[in-house]
């Protein structure tokens, strides 16, 4: 059997199971979803955001790329925020990276010549790492340094979803939704919380919206 053809055939299995299990279970879920967290997450396979939480199938709205960046040109990532706060009504944000991202390793790499896309990817991460280059430098080893960075690289992204207008509206009009840095470790498996924004956070006054002639409000 080819490797692909096994997903089909797992996939029939599973959908067989469900329905074992609880008969109306696709047909409540075809209805509608209403799921509470939007989770922007690292590509990475080993970190599969439904499996480590737990969470059933209409629970979370999902963005992935590659390490885990909410890039405020990105019409992809903003048009999944968009959808998920204004639509959809998300409660929280979670953006979840991970230790030994190969993304932030890379970052931490010379630029590949045969990665030019890639390379341009990144380039926001290596921002991140010239931000905090002293802090970064001084670790002894690599892998730290590139752990490090992983951590940084989270938390600068929860800045950047709170300097988007879509959250700042929606903190204004509802005071949701709470902002949620994380990282996972590959090698235990378990989560670690690094940052939490909520509406009320006091952001920088460069980076912060006037709505205060917002019709729209
Ligand atoms: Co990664």
């Amino acid at each position: 059997m080819k490797s692909f053809e096994k997903l089909l055939l797992e996939n029939k299995a599973w959908s067989a199971e469900k329905k074992a299990v609880d008969p109306e279970f696709f047909e409540r879920l075809a209805q509608v979803q209403t799921p509470e967290f939007l989770w922007i997450g690292c590509s990475d396979s080993r970190v599969p955001a439904e499996i480590i939480v737990n969470a059933k199938p209409g629970e979370i709205f999902i963005h992935r790329n590659i390490a885990n960046q909410m890039i405020a040109t990105d019409f992809n990532c903003l048009s999944v925020l968009q959808y998920a706060v204004d639509v959809l009504q998300i409660k929280h944000i979670i953006v979840c990276g991970h230790y030994n991202c190969g993304g932030v390793k890379a970052a931490l790499s010379m630029q590949s010549p045969d990665l030019m896309l890639t390379n341009k990817w990144l380039m926001h991460v290596k921002q991140t790492y010239r931000f905090h280059k002293d802090e970064i430098d001084a670790l002894p080893s690599e892998n730290l340094r590139v752990n490090r960075l992983v951590e940084l690289n989270v938390i600068e992204q929860v800045q950047i979803l709170a300097h988007t207008s879509i959250i700042q509206r929606a903190w204004n009009k509802h005071q949701r939704p709470v902002l949620h840095g994380w990282v996972y470790s590959l090698s235990d498996g378990l989560l670690n919380s690094l940052i939490t924004l909520y509406s009320d956070t006091d952001l920088d006054p460069v980076f912060k919206y006037n709505f205060q002639n917002d019709l729209v409000q």
